[in-house]
């Protein structure tokens, strides 16, 4: 695979299992060095291992995206020990499904803290450090020759529509659309690029969790919740893990170098703006 990467260090945000660790593996094939930022110590040491075992730097980082301080934290260790910060997959996310009339004040504080609180801190920690690595001569300029840093936040369509099953899960992947625009504009006169992907169904574990507590809603058997979904997307398949990690790799290579606050579609043409 061309090494559009090489010589890059990636922090990928839970990147233990399903969309991160599919994004952690392409990175890594694609020549970057890992962090594998996960809340579970064990899928974090096990992603680890691949990510070496395909010859790249690796180091598994516990963390728990919502506590501040610990983002703080992991930004000074990684650069501590890697040098440089020069990509960020902020990927970690937890969802939720309850109908709209019953959620808690619970319920929304914990779906907000880790999707776009600690999505927000993650990308603010990782920006500031992206900064401080740009020569002075290249800031005073406030004009960059080339990227000096890439961030892609994960969205969702449900960002794009209204989902009484999830509204606090929706509202925080809208308000990753916005992030994402703003974090463009902030970052544009650094040369930092910031993008998002917004995929449609990818059968990982959140989508297993999400049958299972339809199915407890509806009556519906596991697989039925995602196959009804599937039926209302043109290209008649989920997506693969490659279909979104080929999407976030692209965002982080010199090939989108001139492409900063989009959110991109990776959903078989269920949304199309
Ligand atoms: N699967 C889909 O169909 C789909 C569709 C649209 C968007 N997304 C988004 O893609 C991202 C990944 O989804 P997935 O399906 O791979 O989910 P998943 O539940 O399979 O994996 C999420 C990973 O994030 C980790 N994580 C959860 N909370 C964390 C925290 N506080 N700190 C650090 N790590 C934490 C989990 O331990 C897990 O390893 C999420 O942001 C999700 O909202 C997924």
């Amino acid at each position: 695979m061309e090494q559009r990467l090489a010589g890059k260090v990636a922090i990928v945000t839970g990147a233990g299992q399903g969309i991160g660790q599919g994004v952690a593996l392409r990175l890594a094939r694609e020549g970057a060095d890992l962090v594998i930022a996960e809340f579970n110590p064990q899928t974090a040491a096990l992603v680890a291992q691949q990510v070496a075992a395909l010859g790249r730097r690796a180091l598994a980082y516990p963390i728990d995206v919502g506590d501040v301080s610990a983002l703080r934290q992991m930004v000074t260790s990684v650069t501590q020990q890697f040098g440089h910060i020069d990509i960020l997959v902020n990927n970690a996310g937890i969802t939720q499904t309850k109908p709209m009339l019953e959620l808690a004040e619970t319920d929304w504080d914990m779906i907000h803290t880790v999707n776009q609180r600690g999505l927000f801190f993650c990308l603010q920690a990782v920006a500031l450090q992206m900064v401080r690595q740009i020569p002075e001569n290249v800031k005073t300029a406030g004009r960059a020759e080339r990227s000096y840093g890439k961030i892609v936040n994960l969205s969702s369509i449900s960002g794009r529509r209204g989902r009484p099953l999830a509204t606090h899960y929706a509202a925080t992947k809208a308000a990753i659309i916005s992030i994402t625009q703003s974090a463009a504009l902030a970052l544009a006169p650094y040369n930092i690029n910031v993008n998002a992907v917004s995929p449609s169904v990818v059968p990982t574990p959140m989508w297993k969790q999400i049958d299972l507590d339809r199915g407890r809603l509806f009556g519906s058997q596991p697989g039925e919740a995602q196959a009804a979904f599937i039926e209302n997307i043109p290209l008649k398949r989920a997506a693969t893990l490659e279909d979104i990690a080929g999407a976030i790799a692209f965002f982080c290579s010199a090939d989108a170098d001139y492409i900063t606050g989009q959110t991109l579609n990776v959903d078989g043409g269920f949304e199309m703006d």
